[in-house]
Order: structure tokens, then sequence, then C-alpha cells
């Protein structure tokens, strides 16, 4: 099977896709990105992502390339083209092709770029009941992460410092010590009954499997607290784990050497789970 992208308007050979040396993205990181979750050939919370799309392009002054109504199209051909079951969906859009200069160019048209992937069968399962191990480093991110730019040197160094230092993801610590959130997840502890997450603002992006547990935990009662946390919560916690769309509600079972709870995976992170799931919406 060849793998296809959907490349500034054609569906190309996936290993003889290219961009512009001179697209934006490229020489600036000035463009945006989302990443959708594929399980059985359907999308994870389309309406959220593409919500999110539309207000990072908008903080950017960025012109969507093609129509709204036409994202879900060329995602679910991609999903075909490549027979996706189980997967990804990467999807960007950049301010586009000009000679290199700062400001923004007159007459440039953004390009846009999809490209979709199977996971490995079981990956998600076989980690979850692992757990994942966390390292914490200084948030060296601007102040806009809110918006899902490309701009995305410090969470590479930073995965990279957990990585080196035999964990899976990097906890990012604002300048009070407290977490602002992964290097490309959200974090969240569990205390007395009580999950805990960083407050959505300027420092967070306000991830779409954050929002839909967050739904899910008000549609079975469970007690959540929208508030900071620091290393000192991070000792006294049960449980603690992260959100994305590629990790979904992933265990957290040690931060640094604090090992979390009985250094076992939760018994509420696995009922978050459960409850994640059954709240997504595929479409
Ligand atoms: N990252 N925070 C950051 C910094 C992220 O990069 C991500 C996602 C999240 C979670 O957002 P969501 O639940 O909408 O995926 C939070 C994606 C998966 C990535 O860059 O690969």
């Amino acid at each position: 099977m060849t793998r296809e992208a959907f490349v500034n308007g054609e569906y190309t050979d996936y290993n003889k896709s290219f961009i512009h040396i001179e697209d934006r993205g490229y020489q600036f990181a000035d463009g945006v990105y989302e990443v959708f979750a594929i399980i059985e050939s359907k999308i994870v919370d389309y309406e959220g992502h593409i919500k999110r799309l539309y207000r990072s392009l908008n903080e950017l002054r960025i012109i969507s390339p093609i129509q709204k109504k036409s994202y879900k199209f060329h995602i679910k051909e991609i999903i075909k083209r490549n027979i996706i079951n189980n997967g990804l969906v990467y999807l960007q859009v950049t301010r586009g092709v000009a000679s290199r200069d700062f400001k923004f160019p007159k007459n440039s048209k953004s390009s846009i770029v999809i490209i979709g992937k199977n996971s490995p069968s079981d990956y998600y399962n076989d980690n979850f009941n692992k757990g994942i191990s966390v390292k914490t480093t200084n948030d060296l991110r601007w102040k806009r992460v809110d918006i899902k730019s490309l701009n995305l040197l410090p969470p590479v160094l930073a995965k990279q410092f957990a990585v080196d230092n035999n964990c899976d993801e990097a906890w990012l610590l604002d300048e009070n010590g407290y977490i602002t959130e992964g290097s490309s997840s959200n974090a969240w502890i569990v205390k007395n009954k009580t999950v805990i997450t960083r407050p959505v603002s300027n420092s967070i992006l306000n991830g779409i499997t954050r929002s839909t547990l967050i739904k899910s935990l008000e549609k079975v009662g469970y007690k959540y607290s929208e508030r900071r946390f620091n290393l000192n919560d991070i000792k006294d916690a049960d449980e603690a784990f992260i959100t994305s769309a590629t990790q979904f509600v992933m265990p957290v079972i040690r931060v640094n050497n604090i090992k979390i709870g009985n250094g076992n995976v939760g018994k509420f992170t696995i009922l978050f789970k459960e409850i994640y799931f059954k709240s997504i919406s595929l479409s």
C-alpha cells in the first residue's frame, strides 16, 4: 500500500511529498496544528479540535487555506486512503511560502498538510497497564501556549530531557514551582477522591481530551478542582495521570523519584479512562 498525504490541495505519495524551502512553517514555525485520535476509522471529538484549530488560526491571523467544512472530508479521505483503523491524523496549517521576512507576507496563501498513521496494536493498553514515569523541568515556553502553534522547541527539549532520565513525559514547572502541564499533554493528580488539574489560561493548552474528561466527571458527579499543584501536592497525591489525543487517559506512577500512591496504576485513573471513552464523540 502506498501511504498518502494531503498537501496543498492534492493527495500525494507520502515519500514524495514536499513543502517549499521558504514555507514560513519551516522558517519561523509560523503555523498551527492539530492531532486527531482515530478509533475504528472514526475521528475522536472532531468538533472540539476543529474549533481549537480555528481559534489558533485567528489568534495568529492566518487565513484557513480551505473552507471549514472541507477539513472533515480531507481527514476522512486520509483515513480511507491510508486504511487507518486505530491511529492518528496530524494536520498543519502555516502562513505559507514567501521570501524570508519576519513581517506577514502580503500575497502568500496558507499551506496545509494532513498525514495519518496507524498506531501499533495494543500500544495504548500496554502502556496504560504499565503506567508512565514523569520528569519535571522548567517551563521555557512562550507566553501564549494556549495557541497550538508549531513553536515546539521547548517541549522537544523537555521531552528529550525526560527520556534522557528514563522517563516518558516531562511536567513543566512555572516560575513559582507549579506544574503548568506536560510537554505534550495535560497534567492531573488525584487527592482525597478529588481530581486536580490546572485551570485554563494562556499558560496551558486547553486540551480537548481534558475538556471531554471534565464533562464526563461532571456527568458521573465526580469531584474535580481546577487549581494549580506543585511537587508537595504530588508527594501527597494518591494518583496521577496525563491526558492527550495520543495518550487518552494515561496513568503516571512516578514523578522524579516520587512514587505515586503505591506505585501501581490507580483505581480512579482506571475509572476515568472508562468514563472518558464513554464520553467521546466519534465521527
Ligand atoms: N499534544 N498540552 C500540550 C502542550 C499538548 O501538546 C497537548 C497535545 C495537550 C493535550 O491536548 P489534546 O487533549 O487536545 O490532545 C496539552 C499533541 C497530542 C501533540 O502535540 O502531539
